[in-house]
């Protein structure tokens, strides 16, 4: 695979008015050609869904395995209409409040609206509406639907930036539109709701917190990742769960502290640091606050200062992929990170940093 790719740099003008950036990108999904562009949540590497070669060419370029499926977007509710079987009562709650939005729902596929390889084989699809104007007027202009996982390499960090997309997929994909850091930073919620709809699985938390579903749909229920236990024998596949993501090069070590907080946690980190570099690990620490981080962590060979915990989950939410991305270029080989809450989009924060850990975590 060596293709040309083009990078369209988009002005304020051409998310307004007519762009022939916009029409050429949407011309080469058309054609099914592999295009990535920004989203409110990550790039995504979109292509054409109802093309079979297309779809396969998304598997291809990420190195993504077969039987992991993909998220169709769509430009508003009536396109996702054409794509679904049906949609309950809680489900259009969903769609109506937080559409276009970081919610993915996972819906009864309408038989032949989708190639099967975006579904993996299963009798349901994914679908969202992205709430970025780039995004869904390059979906309008194709006139297709749009399957289009996060635009990384399969197992790197989800792409915030174009760069990051260049940085994994030059020379792999037809071309990125460049629309600018990404404003959450981390992928969507994708839920299931259950036949009777009363109760909301989340299978990935992400961008819309358990707050907002449970805001969004009075009377159901929200179970999943940081809210009640998910019973094992009615928890519904979601086959990216299993795969290990999101991890940077070097070895990520997450440092909390229940009973001291985060100064317990920052003088642990301080400890190791001495150790690991006594080993001649180059050792990275990745923290919340520019004060610990200048007081506690200069025997590190890297500091990335993601976000700020003053301002909340939010800013850190937008940084850490970037974060992550910055240890490997760093050359990172062990790296140590405090954590925060576990609650509101700090809940989908934790979740990427363990899944980033491999379950790595000292608990001091
Ligand atoms: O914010 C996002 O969701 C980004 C942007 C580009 O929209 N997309 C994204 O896609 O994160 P991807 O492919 O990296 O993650 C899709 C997730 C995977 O965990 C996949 O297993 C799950 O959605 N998924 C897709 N279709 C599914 C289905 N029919 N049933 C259950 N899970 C599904
Ligand atoms: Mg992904």
């Amino acid at each position: 695979m060596n293709v040309n790719t083009t990078c369209w740099t988009m002005t304020e003008a051409d998310i307004s008015e007519e762009s022939a950036a916009l029409e050429e990108a949407a011309d080469l999904l058309r054609r099914g050609e592999l295009v990535a562009f920004p989203t409110e949540t990550v790039y995504g590497l979109g292509a054409d869904a109802r093309n079979g070669a297309a779809v396969s060419a998304i598997y291809e370029a990420k190195g993504r395995p077969s039987d992991n499926p993909l998220i169709v977007h769509v430009a508003s509710a009536e396109q996702a209409d054409e794509l679904v079987a049906a949609m309950n009562e809680t489900e259009r709650r969903l769609a109506g409040a937080l559409w276009p939005g970081a919610l993915t729902l996972v819906l009864p596929c309408r038989p032949g609206a989708v190639d099967a390889r975006v579904t993996a084989g299963l009798p349901t699809v994914a679908v969202r509406v992205p709430d970025h104007a780039l995004a869904r007027r390059l979906i309008a202009a194709s006139g297709c639907p749009i399957a289009a996982p996060s635009a990384n390499r399969s197992g790197r960090p989800s792409p915030t930036t174009a760069q990051h997309v260049l940085d994994d997929l030059a020379g792999r994909i037809a071309g990125v539109v460049d629309g600018g850091p990404t404003g959450i930073g981390l992928e969507s919620t994708v839920v299931r709701v259950s036949a009777d709809g009363r109760r909301i699985h989340v299978l990935r938390p992400g961008g819309v917190t358990a707050a907002a579903l449970a805001a969004a749909s009075p009377g159901a229920e929200v179970v999943g990742p940081g809210t009640a236990e998910l019973r094992a024998d009615e928890a519904p596949a979601s086959p990216g769960v299993k795969y290990a993501h999101y991890a940077p090069k070097g070895r990520l070590t997450l440092v909390s502290s229940r009973a001291g907080g985060a100064q317990a946690a920052a003088d642990y980190i301080r400890g190791e640091l001495k150790r690991l570099k006594s080993l001649g690990e180059v050792a990275g620490v990745l923290s919340y606050s520019a004060e610990r981080a200048s007081r506690c962590y200069a025997a590190a060979d890297v500091v990335v200062v993601c976000g700020s915990e003053a301002e909340g989950a939010e800013s850190i939410a937008r940084g850490l992929y970037g974060a992550l991305r910055a240890f490997d270029e760093a050359g990172a080989t062990a790296i140590l990170a405090e954590t925060i809450a576990d609650d509101g989009l700090g809940g989908a924060v934790m979740n990427r940093l363990r899944k980033a850990a491999s379950g790595n975590i000292m608990e001091i």
